[in-house]
């Protein structure tokens, strides 16, 4: 693979801003998006600007229905799933919130979880627990911010509705044994959704093989525009209460004796409420497509060397530690850092944006909305405390990343 030329294909890596050499560190929170996305969106809204399905039948509609079709096939297909189990969402978030707010939870069932888990699933599933009096149970990770299976089947039991977890965490990196932990729910009857949203930009996903009943992700982490996915197998999804409805979701809605009779579609189209985001569905196709040409074992190659150095390097600087397992086969290209220092995360990351003669390197800084695992961590995010994140993706180079350890060393010297 010519790692270079495919860097070609995202222009903003090409251009200077501010005069400055653009190093993206921010892939956890947004990738990059190829010409050839932006071009699938542009000849959306330039030449049929349309909505899917059958409100329309001229031909801005049909061309759209038709690209809107082949993106969810193609979807499907990258995921190994049918194309009738894929939901549009706006985010990951949306999706894991449909599947937490449509779920039939009682008051004597619980919910488990883990600390390592985004905002984004844990607070959907406070809230429903909350609702319903259902239990949550929360299962803690290693030093290491690892978590076996067996810490999972402590917790899950024959009233557990259901086990909801990460696959790759935002802050660690770590990746979850799912496939072991949705073996232990099932067996308790329980059902399993993973959060994929960021083991899906990094590794290939089999859905069928994981067995898992829901698996959510987010385009705009993998190449595509801002759109979330919701892998649901066909009966559960069928199963679930109606969430969102609206224009688009029903065959027909009867009025008859002063009643409202509705006939709700079967999944995906029953949580597709109104028009959709057509521009963002059109551009996933795009993604799907460009990841495929590239190959996702490549991609994995390829970051598990990155990983490797991204390791190397920081290993070389004593005032760092990184956050999660040091055996880069147990993780993704997400490194967050302890900075053991007065300098807070904050300043350096501000620092790096905008103070580097010529550079712009862009970091995170905080809790990256996993505030329990950095309190679990022993810091306090509402005094500001955190970590500095730097995650990576495919068209990242070994030299970004040296000149990123060599620039943190030096502005660790500075504030000695
Ligand atoms: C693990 C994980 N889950 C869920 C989310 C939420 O994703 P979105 O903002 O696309 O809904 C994120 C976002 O960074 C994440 O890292």
């Amino acid at each position: 693979m010519d790692w270079l030329k495919i860097r070609e294909d995202f222009p903003v890596l090409n251009k200077k801003i501010e005069g400055k050499r653009v190093i993206y560190f921010d892939n956890a929170c947004n990738t990059l998006r190829p010409n050839c996305v932006v071009d699938a969106i542009v000849d959306y809204l330039k030449n049929h600007p349309g909505c899917a399905g059958k409100r329309s039948s001229h031909y801005f509609s049909k061309e759209t229905e038709e690209k809107c079709q082949e993106a969810r096939e193609k979807l499907a297909k990258f995921i190994k799933a049918l194309p009738s189990e894929i939901v549009w969402t706006k985010n990951t978030t949306e999706a894991i919130n449909l599947v937490a707010n449509s779920l039939r939870i009682k008051k004597e069932q619980n919910v488990v979880c883990s600390i390592l888990d985004h905002h984004s699933l844990l607070l959907p599933f406070y809230k429903r627990c909350s609702e319903t009096q259902a239990e949550l149970r929360i299962v803690e990770c290693s030093k290491e911010c690892t978590i076996d299976a067996e810490r999972f089947a402590e917790k899950i039991d024959e009233n557990t509705a259901i086990v909801a977890i990460t696959h790759a965490s935002n802050v660690a990196g770590t990746i979850l044994p799912v496939k072991e932990i949705i073996k232990i729910a099932h067996e308790n009857n329980a059902l399993a959704l993973v959060d994929g949203a960021q083991y899906a930009p990094h590794k290939a996903i089999d859905v069928k093989k994981l067995d898992a009943d829901f698996y959510c992700f987010s385009m705009h982490k993998m190449l595509g525009p801002a759109l979330g996915i919701l892998y649901g197998k066909e009966d559960v999804l069928n199963e679930l209460k109606l969430f969102m409805v609206g224009g688009d979701t029903i065959k027909d809605v009867v009025y008859r004796n002063g009643q409202l009779l509705p006939d709700f579609l079967p999944a995906p189209k029953r949580f597709e409420a109104g028009l959709q985001d057509y521009a963002a569905i059109i551009g996933t196709g795009a993604a799907i497509n460009y990841l495929k040409k590239i190959g996702m074992e490549n991609i994995e190659e390829r970051e598990q060397k990155l990983c490797k150095k991204m390791m190397r390097n920081i290993s070389q600087i004593s005032e760092v530690r990184v956050v999660g397992p040091i055996d880069v086969k147990k993780r993704v290209a997400t490194f967050s850092l302890i900075l053991e220092k007065t300098i807070s995360p904050k300043d350096v990351a501000e620092y790096f944006d905008t103070e580097l003669k010529k550079y712009k390197i862009m970091l995170r800084a905080g809790a990256h909305c996993a505030n329990p695992l950095h309190y679990f961590l022993g810091m306090n995010p509402s005094k500001g405390e955190g970590t500095l994140r730097a995650s990576l993706y495919f068209y990242n180079t070994p030299e970004e990343i040296d000149i990123f350890t060599y620039e943190l060393e030096k502005l660790l010297e500075k504030v000695k």
